[in-house]
């Protein structure tokens, strides 16, 4: 499956670092609208790979479009980041309705950029996970104590329980929709993963992930899928025992001895830390050379740990992609 893959592509590879996404997005005026937009948005999946040598195109969207699907009324404030009303007991959680009929956008955008990209180039489609979107559904924002969310896990199961299976179910449909419509490659963002442990990790990130992964590969046994557990430290292990993803995608955190031990049985996808990014070319080099010398590059997707900053200077990644094109091409076999 390997020469299938991507060597290279980056996590939030379009937005706000780029002059050209900042055009669109002002005559878009606002971000939702230009998730919704499959003309603006595909213009916008498509532009970093006009300006780097990127082997893949992530649809341009966000995981919060789920929770906008719900009813949660999703938007996205300047400094602030996102807002949606707050479900924080059974009774609003029977308030939840689905189908604003906006996530039809996105099949959309997909469907466009597959007809302008080259073939060789995958198209990646991607949904938040079931436990990482519950957070900003519980929190009402993005927050970094996990209160409501934590609270939620340990003492209301029931309706915990109850949020999770809708967001599986819905995850499930979001994503079959989005292979239909021509995304190559699937990635699960559970970004939170590293807030719950024990029992917890397994009911709420494992147990979630690996129906959704099943699910898609029931009906699609040849897409590949991406898992993002972030921050999950010592359970990445479990995460990786129990989902049958095809690549696992690893933090900065990792050590790469770890990672490289995991490439025995997997395929890995990471790490460099965003932040190397804002430094210069020596340090950018140092830090890939250092990835390449640990990691088996026929096991290795190369990304970050984590999105693109947006201040980060648009000729950092571009020397980063360059630099790791050029490691590559001098590995024979690959
Ligand atoms: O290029 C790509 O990777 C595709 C697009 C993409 C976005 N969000 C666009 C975006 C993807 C894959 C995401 C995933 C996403 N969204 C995650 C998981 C990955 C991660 O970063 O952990 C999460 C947690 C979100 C939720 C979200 N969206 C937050 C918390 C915020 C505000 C903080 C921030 O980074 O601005 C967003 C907004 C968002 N999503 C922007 C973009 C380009 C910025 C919007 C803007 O102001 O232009």
């Amino acid at each position: 499956m390997t020469n299938l893959l991507p060597k290279i592509w980056l996590m939030r590879q379009a937005g706000r670092y780029l002059p050209e996404y900042q055009e669109i997005k002002a005559v878009a005026s606002d971000f939702l609208s230009l998730c919704y937009n499959p003309e603006w948005a595909s213009e916008v999946t498509l532009q970093p790979l006009k300006r780097f040598d990127l082997d893949a195109a992530i649809v341009f969207a966000d995981i919060l479009l789920i929770a906008d699907n719900l009813g949660l009324n999703l938007s996205f404030e300047k400094g602030i980041g996102p807002k949606l009303s707050r479900v924080t007991s059974m009774e609003d959680y029977r308030r939840l309705r689905t189908g604003n009929n906006k996530l039809p956008h996105v099949y959309e955008t997909i469907s466009k950029v597959r007809g302008k990209l080259d073939k060789n180039k995958k198209l990646i489609g991607f949904a938040g996970s079931p436990w990482t979107v519950a957070t900003y559904i519980l929190e009402g924002q993005s927050k970094s104590d996990f209160i409501y969310s934590k609270k939620a896990a340990y003492n209301n199961e029931e309706f915990l329980n109850s949020l999770i299976d809708l967001l599986v179910e819905q995850t499930i449909d979001y994503l079959l929709n989005q292979i239909a419509a021509g995304a190559d490659i699937i990635q699960l963002f559970d970004s939170w993963a590293g807030v719950l442990a024990g029992s917890y990790y397994d009911k709420y990130v494992v147990q979630p992930n690996k129906k959704i992964i099943l699910a898609i590969k029931s009906k699609y046994p040849n897409i590949p899928i991406i898992g993002f557990p972030r921050k999950s430290g010592f359970l990445y292990n479990n995460y990786i025992k129990e989902c049958p993803v095809d690549i696992i995608s690893v933090d900065e955190t990792v050590p790469l001895h770890v990672i490289r031990d995991w490439q025995e049985k997997n395929i890995v996808q990471g790490n460099l830390d965003p932040t190397i990014l804002l430094t210069n070319k020596e340090i950018i080099a140092k830090n890939v050379d250092k990835i390449f010398t640990h990691l088996d590059p026929k096991k290795l997707i190369f990304n970050l740990g984590h999105g693109v900053l947006p201040v980060t200077p648009v000729e950092n990644v571009k020397f980063l992609v360059e630099y790791v094109n050029q490691k590559f091409a001098s590995i024979k076999d690959i």
